[in-house]
């Protein structure tokens, strides 16, 4: 895969090498994000952040990823504060802000509108998750988080076993992710959800075309034994139909530390691609796993600006100049992860 001047739409494009290469430079932002150096390398470019849906890790952390290769961003949060809202099309939307920008990050509601707008973009645009289609930066960082995570217990994503709980239909998080596990081998992989929201039948062909066990499950407890990662997942109620439908669902699986410590390998990794759905009648990943050193959830986060950091530089093609922009941080800064 050539990155440079790319735009990163779907994991289709990617294959294990481009994934790896991502994975590289990632690992080479390391220093930026841990605010042990800063680097100007972007200094003079500018990213336009277009969000058309509600997030905070996603936007934030593209916007952050670019500020800390030393870019500028302008962002705007809504369609209604867009002239999309006075019925501008994606067409024009994407003439005019690709004239002043050097790249673009979109998120929209309706599957297939970030490829859309791509088409008629003259600079690089990545897709910041398209409806319930495809999240693929989340995917990338999921996939990173998993191999570091289990890279620690020895264990490679090669012969992982994982179960993905939750809103498997909606979920487009997971959509990304099952076809970049598509690129490994030997991987078992439990779907639990209710029968109604399950993975879409032609990711399940995927997973079985690439030679992955799949095992589907209703029963939460019975599908969580055995496996190394469990990836939980909100009910995506802006997805469905009608807020009743959504309610329905809402509480069915909830992932606390007694059930973990009942069903659960004392080491097994939690990953969730947040946000997590913390009220009452949610909860699908408890609060009271905050200080099991196994849930990964904020490492997952941390990740995000690594991923995102690797990708604007691949695309924009500054790689190698990163560290000749280097310089030594001036403030106070005690960036712990955990
Ligand atoms: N995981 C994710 O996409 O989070 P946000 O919706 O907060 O961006």
């Amino acid at each position: 895969m050539n990155f440079v001047g790319a735009h990163i739409i779907s994991v289709d494009q990617f294959d294990r090498a481009a994934a790896d290469r991502v994975f590289e430079v990632a690992d080479k932002m390391q220093p930026y994000a841990m605010r042990n150096r800063i680097t100007r390398v972007l200094q003079g470019a500018i990213l336009s952040n277009m969000f058309f849906e509600p997030s905070t890790r996603t936007r934030v952390s593209f916007g952050s990823a670019f500020n800390l290769l030393g870019g500028e961003v302008r962002e705007t949060t809504e369609a209604k504060s867009s002239s999309l809202a006075k019925g501008e099309s994606l067409y024009d939307t994407a003439r005019v802000l690709s004239g002043y920008s050097d790249v673009i990050v979109m998120r929209h509601p309706d599957a297939g509108s970030v490829a859309k707008f791509a088409e008629a973009s003259r600079v690089p645009v990545i897709n910041g998750g398209d409806g319930p289609n495809e999240h693929p930066s989340q995917a990338l960082l999921d996939l990173y988080t998993m191999r570091t995570e289990i890279a620690a217990q020895g264990q490679s994503i090669d012969g992982l076993s994982i179960a993905l709980i939750g809103d498997l239909r909606y979920g487009r998080a997971v959509h990304s992710l099952c076809k970049l596990l598509c690129l490994y081998d030997n991987i078992r992989l439990h779907l639990i959800s209710p029968q109604e929201l399950a993975l879409p039948g032609d990711i399940v062909a995927l997973l079985k075309i690439a030679g992955h066990e799949v095992r589907q499950y209703t029963d939460m407890a019975e599908g969580i034994g055995g496996v190394d990662i469990l990836y939980v997942t909100r009910t995506q109620e802006e997805r469905f139909p009608s807020q009743q439908e959504a309610d329905r669902y809402r509480g069915l699986f909830r992932l606390n530390q007694a059930i973990y410590t009942q069903n659960c390998a004392p080491n097994t990794v939690i990953m969730h691609p947040l946000p997590r759905d913390s009220r009452a009648q949610a909860q699908e990943l408890d609060d009271d796993l905050n200080q099991n050193p196994n849930l990964a959830i904020f490492r997952q986060t941390d990740n995000g600006m690594l991923i995102r950091m690797a990708l604007f530089a691949l695309v924009l093609d500054v790689v190698d100049q990163v560290d000749n922009f280097a310089q030594p941080v001036t403030w106070f800064t005690d960036k712990r992860h955990g």
